[in-house]
C-alpha cells in the first residue's frame, strides 16, 4: 500500500462524505422539481451527479494505491425544504463544510509527507473555490429576487447553465 492506514481511514471517510452530498443534493433536486422549479431541479440533479463522481474519484485513487475502500452507510439527508433560499444557503454552508474537510484532508497528507495525496488533492482544493464560489452567487441572486421573482433566478441559471 503507498499510503499510510490513516490516510486510508480519512479518504474512506471522504468517499462517504461526497456521496452524502450526492444524496443531499438529489434529494434537493427532487424538492425542486416538486415545486415545478425545473432549472434549479436540472442544476441539483447535475450537482448530485457531480458528487457522485468525487466519490468514485477517490474510491479510485484509493484502489490505485492499493488501499482498502470500505464502504460505510450514506446517511438520510434532510428532505423538507421550506424555501429555496434555504436549500440554497443549505447548500452554501455544506460547501463550506466539504472545503474543511479537503482541507484537513490535505493538512494530514502534509503532516504525513504523503506527496501523492496532496497531489490528488489538489484537484478538489480547486474543486472547493470554484463550488463554494457559484452557490455563494446563487444565493445572493437568490435573496436578491426574494421569494416573489424567483422565476427570474431560474431564467438567469438557465442561461448560465447553457
Ligand atoms: Fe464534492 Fe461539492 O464537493
Amino acid at each position: 500500500m503507498m499510503i499510510s492506514e490513516t490516510m486510508a481511514a480519512k479518504l474512506n471517510e471522504q468517499v462517504n462524505a461526497e456521496f452524502y452530498s450526492s444524496y443531499l443534493y438529489l434529494g434537493m433536486a427532487c424538492w425542486f422539481d416538486g415545486q415545478n422549479l425545473k432549472v434549479f431541479a436540472r442544476r441539483f440533479f447535475q450537482q448530485a451527479e457531480e458528487e457522485w463522481e468525487h466519490g468514485m474519484k477517490i474510491l479510485k485513487y484509493l484502489l490505485e494505491v492499493g488501499a482498502a475502500v470500505q464502504l460505510k452507510e450514506i446517511a438520510c439527508p434532510k428532505q423538507d425544504w421550506k424555501s429555496p433560499e434555504e436549500i440554497i444557503e443549505t447548500t452554501y454552508n455544506h460547501e463550506i463544510h466539504v472545503t474543511n474537510l479537503i482541507n484537513d484532508l490535505m493538512r494530514a497528507a502534509v503532516e504525513e509527507s504523503d506527496y501523492a495525496t496532496q497531489s490528488f488533492l489538489k484537484w478538489f482544493v480547486d474543486e472547493q473555490v470554484e463550488e463554494v464560489s457559484s452557490m455563494n452567487e446563487l444565493l445572493a441572486l437568490v435573496r436578491m429576487a426574494g421569494p416573489e421573482r424567483i422565476m427570474l433566478v431560474e431564467q438567469r441559471l438557465a442561461a448560465m447553465m447553457g
